[in-house]
């Protein structure tokens, strides 16, 4: 008996000890799986690393291998010249018209892991397809090595149309956008921009790519910008149940829940003031800068003495909020427009995001702090969080139970009708990934400095 008790406890130790661990592990990614029912797109397209239940003991997993993921290729360039219905006319710079030869080098860039420093990140790392090119699984963005990222991966469907980039819009447009995660320490981590020429310049997979798209230029900051953005301005996803009713006038492409959620998304929520839906389309942004409360909230708020974390399906701990700091790297702090500005009015403005495929891009906000979109809906309806700069158009709302559901239905109805090709498309994109004659710090042939 003695025995038995004594390697019990020896066993005991070491489990609690490794919980621990593991708890803090993933506190620091705070890769809270959370409740994420909401944003299920496993019923869109079945592939995908989908933890809908992860919260039950009996969960399993519905990931795919990567054998199993069937891609198709699209005519991806058909979404830029005539948008799904919802949509208006894509802008398209006049000195970087799209073309196949574009798209198609765009897309192999943007799952090419090689354009990081170590070849482990490519932009679809982060930005992943059967999750809405979002990230559903931690509420802000981790890059190469574990390194924190202050904020939560936003979608880049529709971001054609985007005028102000980022959660703080500190961009203007892709061609440009695309140098932050490439060189961020904390994204891709490349140390220069002549470094992801070279690299590019070095794999024998791109010899005459860029050429024979760019009427014979090589890799340079404007072609690998002007690639990426090519790509990303097919990501067009609309046509959805609200626009086949609300545009297309078919009657029954949604419920009459969806519709009474429509009009309290257009009345008495008055959620159509910023997330705007114009005359022929919608693009659920007026592509402004707004405070909410929501920043205010994170970089004010008291924190809990205690955080839920969980350790696996159904295995839930309380740990001292303390421990787990004493072990963590402080938090950045994040002020949102004003770091663009340094004006102290524009502290915690963030853009006005798009709601288009939402239900596909949980969690939500610049800091992933709500998890679904029934906590977004009961964060307006309580009039965000007052600080004194919230936003004149932030006020308690009073919204019953029934409301609060309809308008959740609402904004399931905007999930787009041509996603999963998209999504298959990317299913077909080549996994640029590390060869053996690849410029590599881990091959023979790596860069010499
Ligand atoms: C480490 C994860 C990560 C990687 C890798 C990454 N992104 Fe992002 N992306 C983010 C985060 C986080 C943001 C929001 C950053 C902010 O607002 O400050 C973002 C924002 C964007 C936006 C703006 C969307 C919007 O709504 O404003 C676009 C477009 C984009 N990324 C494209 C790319 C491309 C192209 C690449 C590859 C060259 C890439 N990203 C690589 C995490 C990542
Ligand atoms: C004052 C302008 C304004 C109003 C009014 C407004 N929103 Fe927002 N909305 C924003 C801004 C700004 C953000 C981004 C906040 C952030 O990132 O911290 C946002 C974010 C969201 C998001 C998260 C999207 C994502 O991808 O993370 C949802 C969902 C949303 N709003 C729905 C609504 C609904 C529903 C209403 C009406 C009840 C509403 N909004 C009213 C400005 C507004």
């Amino acid at each position: 008996m003695h025995f038995i008790n004594r390697s019990i406890k020896n066993i005991k130790v070491p489990i609690i000890f490794s919980a621990i661990i593991l708890a803090l592990v993933l506190y620091a990614l705070r890769g809270f799986t959370a409740d994420l029912a909401e944003s299920t797109n496993h019923a869109v397209f079945g592939p995908g690393d989908n933890k809908e239940g992860y919260e039950s003991a009996d969960y399993q997993t519905n990931s795919l291998d990567l054998q199993q993921r069937i891609g198709k290729e699209a005519r991806l360039i058909d979404f830029v010249s005539s948008p799904p219905l919802g949509l208006p006319p894509v802008p398209v710079p006049a000195d970087n018209p799209v073309t196949t030869k574009k798209i198609q080098l765009g897309r192999k860039l943007f799952f090419d892991r090689r354009l990081s420093i170590n070849d482990t990140f490519s932009c679809a790392i982060c930005h992943i397809p059967e999750q809405g090119f979002a990230n559903n699984e931690i509420k802000t963005a981790v890059g190469v090595e574990g390194r924190t990222v202050k904020r939560n991966t936003p979608t880049v469907f529709n971001s054609a149309y985007l005028e102000k980039i980022f959660h703080d819009g500190r961009e203007s447009t892709l061609e440009q956008q695309v140098w932050s995660p490439l060189l961020a320490r904390n994204e891709m981590a490349n140390p220069s921009i002549g470094y992801v020429i070279n690299k590019i310049m070095a794999i024998r997979e791109y010899d005459n790519l860029f050429e024979g798209a760019f009427e014979g230029r090589g890799p340079t900051m404007e072609t690998i910008g002007m690639a990426l953005a090519s790509y990303q301005r097919t990501l067009n996803a609309a046509n959805s149940p609200f626009d086949l009713w609300y545009y297309g006038k078919d009657e029954d492409a949604v419920s009459e829940q969806v519709k009474r959620g429509f009009k309290v998304f257009a009345g008495k929520g008055s959620c159509s003031v910023c997330h705007q839906i114009q005359e022929g389309f919608a693009l659920f942004s007026d592509d402004q800068l707004h405070n909410t409360g929501v920043g205010f909230e994170d970089s004010m708020g008291v924190e809990p003495e205690t955080t839920r974390v969980q350790l696996a399906p159904g295995v839930y701990t309380e740990l001292d909020t303390s421990v787990i700091k004493s072990v963590s790297r402080p938090r950045e702090n994040d002020l949102g427009l004003y770091e663009v500005t340094e004006d102290p009015n524009d502290r915690w403005k963030y853009r006005t995001p798009s709601l288009r495929n939402v239900a596909l891009t949980a969690p939500y906000m610049h800091n992933g702090s709500l998890l679904t979109l029934r906590d977004v809906i009961e964060f307006y309806n309580q009039g965000g969080i007052p600080n004194e700069l919230l936003s004149p158009l932030i006020r308690p709302l009073n919204l019953t139970d029934t409301e609060i559901d309809d308008l959740a239905a609402f904004l399931k109805s905007l999930t787009g009708g041509n996603v999963s090709i998209l999504v298959e498309d990317a299913f077909a994109a080549p996994i640029g990934d590390i060869s053996a004659d690849d410029p590599n710090w881990a091959h023979e042939n790596k860069l010499e400095f």
